[in-house]
């Protein structure tokens, strides 16, 4: 690909479009529910969950708005406030991100665009 291709691929193509970002979601949630800190907020059915953050990181990343579509607006902070959501769990959280990122094999790069892109919403999400 040209350089003048790449600067107009958008983040969510440079992650691997749809496939991309289910598969990094498929490996971010086991590592989620073995977490000590994050698992026991999260129900044993986790396939919902992995459904709504497939949906909401499409759109966070700039590809199709399917989360807003079937769920209305994000308002993703008022939508963790029923749990409490400490500094150490947003690390954990983005450490488990880190590592699903890893995994993907993506492009160092990109993978670090994506974590920066996360910091932001995880740490304002604190609550607790
Ligand atoms: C900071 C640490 C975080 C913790 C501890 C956390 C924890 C949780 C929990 C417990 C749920 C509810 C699961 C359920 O019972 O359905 C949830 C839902 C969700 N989280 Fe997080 N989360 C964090 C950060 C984030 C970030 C950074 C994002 C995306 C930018 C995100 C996106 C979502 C989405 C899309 C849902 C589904 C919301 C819905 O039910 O409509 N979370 N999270």
């Amino acid at each position: 690909m040209s350089e003048d291709e790449q600067s107009r691929q958008t983040f969510y193509e440079a992650l691997g479009g749809a496939e991309g970002i289910r598969r990094i979601v498929e490996s971010f949630y086991p590592k989620v529910q073995a977490h000590p800190l994050l698992g026991p907020l999260f129900p044993e059915n986790i396939d919902p969950v992995i459904e709504k953050q497939y949906m909401f990181l499409s759109q966070f990343f700039g590809g199709p708005p399917l989360f807003s579509e079937a769920h209305g607006h994000p308002m993703m902070r008022a939508r963790h406030l029923p749990f409490p959501i400490t500094e150490e769990r947003a690390k954990a959280w983005l450490g488990c991100m880190a590592q699903a990122l890893e995994e993907s094999g993506l492009d160092h790069k990109v993978q670090l665009a994506a974590l920066e892109r996360l910091k932001g919403p995880a740490y304002h999400f604190i609550n607790s």
